[in-house]
This record gives structure tokens, C-alpha cells and sequence, in this order.
């Protein structure tokens, strides 16, 4: 009866927040519009939950920009579906001379609960990507605006797609991959979130698009092939402790769907009343008209050592019980439960 009672309010909330214009669902590869209606810009990106708001932050790769910055957006949303642009918090300068098409990629923000800084590591390159650093930035709120700190090379590795993992206890950790190493390494940060001080693990496997996610008192890391743009087979692997022994490397999905065309960003673990959801956050690349490249955010099959990406359909998330439900995106009713 209970269970009645709730489904049919959830029900009638969807239905009113149909009514008020709000997205009651999320449509992996479709443009995802914000509250101003326009396409989200936060790529290569990742999400943090301060209190009861989470915040995406990204690549902000809209047209008519200047060209001279590299912007780095925010988002903030209480429900996962729903997101409100918030600034482009970072506006940066070629800080290092690194000349015309530097690179700035796959912003990150980490929360020091203890000295209340938001610190931003992004991957900072010039435009052969031979620079191999990760550039950082603070701000004293989640909005901004981020002031420039420095760039280095991390543990003196090089490095280029950053991922970022915090673990249940709070504790932040920077995945990053390394060419020269073939692999990447999974570090920890110091007190103040702003130097790299510990390797963790080093996860001899050429993948990038780093992400990982602690499920049930196992880690599962999934990660990308080095093929720039295309999209391929992403792949993930699973340990008792975050250093390791790795498992052999799985594929999430059928290869040939190439990750349902997309790439890793982000394992977004939504802990609710009734069930735990995690979220494969992915980018659907659109090299030539990168403003319009699409977000493939899809819960995943996961559990006992295996995690598989299902193939993408509409959904509507719950972040209060964890509940995900498939959705029916001509009569947009929650129809399916997922878990
Ligand atoms: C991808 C990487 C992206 C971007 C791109 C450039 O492999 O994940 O973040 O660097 O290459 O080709």
C-alpha cells in the first residue's frame, strides 16, 4: 500500500514539475538544454555535491567566445536533471606562454571541507599537447570567480586527461594519464588539496578518460583508448583497495557500440534512502562543432566485480531514495524501475 502511495506521488510530482517546465528526465545524447534553455557547456566534466547542491563544472565550448580565454563553466542543480548556469567560474589567459590553441581540459573541482577553498586542477597544454601539466585554481565559493594558481607536472609525470575521485571517507584523489609510462596513476592530494604528493597506484594500461567509483567495498576504475576525439571500447577493471591488484581490463559495453559513442568523464555515485545509483558520465564528441557535443549520462548495471554500461535510453533519477526509473520519452511518465 505504501509503495502505492509513493509511486503515485512521485507520479503526481512528475507530473507538476511537467507542468512547470521543469526536465523530469534525462536524455543521454540529446541536447540537454539549462534553465535559460540553453545547451549545457560543461564538457570533459565532473560533478561535486556540496550540502545539497550539486555542481557541474566543465569545458565551456560555446560559439563567439573570446579567443583569447579558455572558460571553464558551472552548473548547479539539486536533482541531477535540472541545472541552472551559474558563470563561467574560471576566464583564463595563456598563463604560461604557451602560444596560440593552448589547451585548457577536463576541469575538476575538489572541496577542502577544512579550509573551505574549492580547488580547480585542470589538464593544461599548449596545442601539440607536449606541455603535459595540470594547471590549478581556488576560489573561496563553488561559484567563483577561480584565481590562477600555478601548473606542474604531478609526482613529475607527465600529464594529460585528468579524472577526479573522492572517496566515501572524503578523501580527494587525481587520476591522471601518462604517456611515457603507459598507463595512469591514481594519487592523492596534500592537506590543503593543492600539491600531489602520493601515488597511490599506478594502473599500467594506456587509458585516459579516468574514472573511478567505490561500490559495495569494491573500486571499479573505467577509462578510455588514446584515440583523441573517437570514441572507442571503454574498458574497466576492479580492486579491494584503490592501490591495487587491478583486475584484467573488461569491456563496459559491446565494443562495437564504441561506448554508445561517447567517453568517459566521470562515475557519479548516488547514495539514496533506498538504493545506491551510479551514473556513467560520458562525452559525445563533436570535434568540428564542439559547442554542440552531447553529454551520455546513463546508470550502470554494477555489482560483484562487473559493471556494464546499458544501452542508452531516456531515465529519470531520484537523488533522494537513489531510485532510477526508465523512461518513456512520449508519455515522459516514469515507467520501468531501473534498481
Ligand atoms: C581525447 C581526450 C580529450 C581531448 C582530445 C583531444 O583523447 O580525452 O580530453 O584531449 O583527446 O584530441
Amino acid at each position: 500500500m505504501f509503495k502505492k502511495i509513493a509511486a503515485a506521488f512521485f507520479i503526481l510530482c512528475t507530473l507538476q514539475t511537467v507542468a512547470t517546465g521543469q526536465r523530469t528526465f534525462i536524455d543521454p545524447g540529446a541536447v540537454w538544454p539549462d534553465s535559460a534553455g540553453l545547451h549545457i557547456q560543461a564538457h570533459g566534466g565532473g560533478i561535486i555535491k556540496v550540502g545539497r547542491v550539486y555542481y557541474w563544472y566543465g569545458e565551456q565550448r560555446a560559439q563567439g567566445l573570446d579567443t583569447n580565454y579558455r572558460y571553464v563553466s558551472g552548473y548547479r542543480s539539486t536533482d541531477l536533471m535540472n541545472w541552472t548556469f551559474i558563470g563561467n567560474v574560471l576566464q583564463l589567459t595563456d598563463p604560461e606562454d604557451l602560444g596560440a590553441r593552448w589547451i585548457l581540459e577536463r576541469p575538476k573541482v575538489f572541496f577542502n571541507k577544512k579550509t573551505h577553498a574549492y580547488v580547480m586542477y585542470f589538464h593544461l597544454d599548449d596545442r601539440r599537447y607536449q606541455y603535459a601539466r595540470v594547471g590549478i585554481a581556488t576560489s573561496p565559493t563553488p561559484e567563483g570567480p577561480f584565481r590562477y594558481l600555478k601548473s606542474f607536472r604531478p609526482l613529475g609525470f607527465e600529464s594529460r586527461d585528468i579524472g577526479q575521485f573522492i572517496d566515501d571517507d572524503g578523501t580527494p584523489y587525481l587520476i591522471f594519464e601518462s604517456r611515457p609510462s603507459k598507463g595512469f596513476y591514481i594519487a592523492g592530494l596534500s592537506a590543503n588539496y593543492t600539491e600531489v604528493n602520493r601515488q597511490i597506484a599506478f594502473i599500467h594500461a594506456p587509458l585516459e578518460g579516468g574514472a573511478i567509483v567505490h561500490y559495495k567495498k569494491l573500486y571499479y576504475v573505467v577509462g578510455s583508448a588514446l584515440t583523441g576525439w573517437r570514441p572507442n571500447p571503454n574498458k574497466y577493471a576492479t580492486a579491494r583497495s584503490l592501490s591495487g591488484p587491478w583486475s584484467e581490463f573488461k569491456d563496459i559495453a559491446p565494443p562495437e557500440t564504441n561506448t554508445y559513442g561517447s567517453q568517459s568523464t566521470m562515475l557519479f555515485k548516488v547514495a539514496g534512502t533506498k538504493t545506491t545509483s551510479v551514473l556513467f558520465m560520458g562525452d559525445q564528441w563533436r570535434p568540428k562543432t564542439q559547442w554542440d557535443s552531447r553529454y551520455l549520462w546513463m546508470p550502470v548495471t554494477i555489482g560483484g566485480g562487473k559493471l556494464t554500461l546499458p544501452p542508452p535510453h531516456p531515465f529519470t533519477i531520484d537523488v533522494r531514495t537513489g531510485k532510477t526509473w526508465q523512461v518513456d520519452p512520449s508519455t515522459r511518465f516514469p515507467q520501468t524501475p531501473q534498481n
